[in-house]
């Protein structure tokens, strides 16, 4: 943050002294000082004024977002609400918040001690460190209220309201209260075990720049609202598209899942609908639980099958019915 700072100042300060340059190159009298020092500096200048005013723009959303006060709710922690909450992290906050294996990467098992430094991992690693926090009470949500861990996935945003780098991006803010009050109902109950090596975000000037440039495709758009109903449980193309929300397969094929163009922290990613256009219901439950396309092809480890497989037949048979309705 300090350091980022200091970057900010200096790309400042380089933009005034190349700016000063080039008017001083401007009024030179020898002509090919006039035109070499100008075209110089001039575009020195330019190149400082974009990384001062895209930086800046970053470090703002990032440190200055603005959040709503986080709600006043208490999770009451029924059976039905822990059970529920027990089902969406094991399908989908388990594959990033595990410990981390002997090969880095999480381990997608509990406990949930987090550790895994994604960007390293995934290849972006050059704008600084996101790493996954302990979900567990042996970490710092702990000192969270019910609320404050609501806010975090609704709006990506941590205690202190700054912006959670990697969470803010992902699909869990359009996640039912109902859902997100039973992950905070299901985090309560997990056995506390210590948070092993720092956590958190840690971007450096450069990942500021690219996320003042928008190159993370984070969401613009108004913030999510305070309260969000999921539609009727069923298996139906609505509450399909549902299950792609947790299931966090819009997340990475694109909001209405049709796949997505390469961006800074990945390559392009394909549309499913193609495929599963052509295989029935029973073959796409094959394919989800075992891994394998019907072409005997394996998934690669870039396609987190291994959530699909956990889901229940009612929620798969829904995902099936929504990835072969028309476009929604
Ligand atoms: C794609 C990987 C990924 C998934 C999936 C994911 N998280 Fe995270 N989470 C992160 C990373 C990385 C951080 C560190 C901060 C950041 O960059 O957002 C984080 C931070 C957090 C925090 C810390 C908030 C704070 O105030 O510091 C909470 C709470 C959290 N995640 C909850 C969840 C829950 C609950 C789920 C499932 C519903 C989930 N996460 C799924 C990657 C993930
Ligand atoms: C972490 C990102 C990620 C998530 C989450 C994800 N996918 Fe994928 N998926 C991929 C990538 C990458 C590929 C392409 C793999 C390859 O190169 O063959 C892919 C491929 C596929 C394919 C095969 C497409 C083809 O034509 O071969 C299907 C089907 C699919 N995904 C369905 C899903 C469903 C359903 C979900 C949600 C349960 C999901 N994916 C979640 C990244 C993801």
């Amino acid at each position: 943050m300090i350091g980022n700072l200091l970057f900010l100042a200096l790309f400042v300060g380089l933009t005034f002294l190349f700016g000063w340059l080039t008017w001083r190159a401007i009024r030179a009298s020898k002509l090919w000082v006039k035109i070499a020092g100008s075209i110089g500096a001039g575009l020195l200048t330019a190149l400082c004024a974009a990384l001062a005013f895209l930086g800046g723009k970053g470090l703002a959303a990032m440190y200055l977002p603005g959040a709503n006060p986080a709600p006043d709710i208490t999770v009451a922690g029924t059976a039905d609400q822990i059970a529920r909450g027990e089902y969406l992290v094991n399908l989908s906050c388990i594959g990033c918040h595990s410990a981390v294996g002997a090969d880095g990467r999480p381990t997608e098992a509990h406990p949930l001690s987090g550790g895994w430094n994604l960007s390293a991992s995934e290849g972006f690693g050059f704008i600084g460190d996101m790493v996954t926090e302990n979900l567990t009470p042996g970490g710092k949500l702990a000192g969270y209220s019910d609320g404050e861990i609501f806010r975090a996935l609704r709006h990506g945003v941590n205690q202190d309201g700054q912006l959670l780098a990697m969470m803010s991006l992902l699909t869990y803010n359009q996640l039912s209260n109902e859902d997100t009050e039973a992950i905070v109902a299901y985090l309560r109950t997990l056995d506390a075990t210590a948070t092993d090596g720092a956590t958190g975000d840690n971007i450096n000037y450069l990942g500021d720049v690219m996320f003042g440039a928008g190159m993370f495709g984070q969401p613009t758009g108004p913030a999510a609202p305070d309260t969000i109903t999921a539609p009727p449980q069923g298996v139906t193309a609505e509450y399909g598209k549902y299950v792609a929300t947790f299931g966090e397969c819009r997340g990475c094929h694109g909001p209405d899942v049709t796949g997505t163009e390469a961006s800074a922290t990945g390559p392009a990613i394909p549309n499913p609908r193609l495929l599963v256009a052509t295989v029935s219901q029973e073959q796409f439950f094959t394919m989800m639980r075992s891994g394998v396309k019907p072409d005997g092809v394996a998934f690669p480890e870039t396609m987190p099958w291994q959530s699909a497989a956990k889901m229940t037949d009612d929620d798969l048979a829904a995902l099936y019915a929504y990835l072969t309705a028309p476009v929604q």
